[in-house]
């Protein structure tokens, strides 16, 4: 049976701010088919990454319908949905989160960890994972030895250690050259057409955008446009 990998219905996210409630969210209905390539524009404070938490259940929404391949993920418990998390979303920050402390390849074998997966196939999975993205002669080196596209690249690898059905970046390239923006974007798609892992990326550039298959347009906490899902 086909359901999208992706259906949110009528979702609200109001965030508290001591006694001020602010809506960041206020109804968003939005499908994605297993496969996709989606960007996610909009301006800022507009409600993306609160839209791209929610996704990738970093948090819930006030109200309002999440089923992420074809889990209701308001039924699961804390325990629960922290596994389903790891095991279904990648995630991609703008300013990477990588472990000071540890290696590369340690970086990116740690959600192998949480999953159980035995301590060898860890490395083994993380060493190709960063040979794909280019690092393969960079595994013990520190992620402060590195310049900051290959950062990302090592976030990029950690997001796929679980072979994600999703993969969110949100602003993946904003604290990069444009030399490194560029190449970060054509690993993505690589990726993305390799694993055809689900990709939703976060972009303020319109150029970005139109590489995606898809674009839908958040304002003021409601997609404004481009939310259908793509013909053919
Ligand atoms: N933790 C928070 N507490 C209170 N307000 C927040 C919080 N996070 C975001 N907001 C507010 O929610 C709105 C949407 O923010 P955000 O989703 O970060 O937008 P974007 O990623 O599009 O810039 C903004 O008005 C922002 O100030
Ligand atoms: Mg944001």
């Amino acid at each position: 049976m086909h359901e999208p990998v992706i259906q949110l219905n009528g979702v609200t996210k109001t965030y508290l701010a001591g006694k001020v409630e602010v809506p960041a969210l206020r109804g968003i209905d939005l499908v994605v088919e297993a496969g996709e390539c989606l960007a996610v524009m909009g301006r800022s404070g507009s409600g993306k990454s609160t839209l791209m938490n929610i996704l990738g259940c970093l948090d819930q929404p006030s109200s309002g319908s999440y089923r992420l391949d074809g889990q209701e993920v308001n039924e699961l418990d804390d325990d629960a949905l922290s596994s389903f998390r790891g095991r279904t979303i990648g995630f991609v920050f703008q300013a990477f989160h990588l472990l000071r402390g540890v290696s590369v390849l340690q970086n990116v074998a740690l959600p192998m960890d949480y999953q159980q997966v035995a301590r060898r196939e860890q490395h083994q999975r993380a060493a190709d994972l960063l040979a794909k993205v280019g690092l393969g002669d960079r595994l013990l080196h520190r992620p402060n030895e590195l310049s900051g596209g290959e950062r990302q690249r090592v976030a990029i690898a950690r997001a796929l250690a679980n072979r994600p059905r999703v993969l969110l970046a949100d602003e993946p390239t904003g604290n990069l050259d444009s030399q490194a923006q560029a190449r970060i974007l054509d690993l993505f798609h690589r990726l993305h057409a390799e694993t055809g892992v689900t990709l939703i990326m976060v972009t303020h550039d319109p150029a970005v955008a139109r590489t995606a298959q898809r674009a839908v347009y958040i304002s003021d906490g409601r997609v404004v446009e481009g939310n259908h899902a793509p013909a053919g």
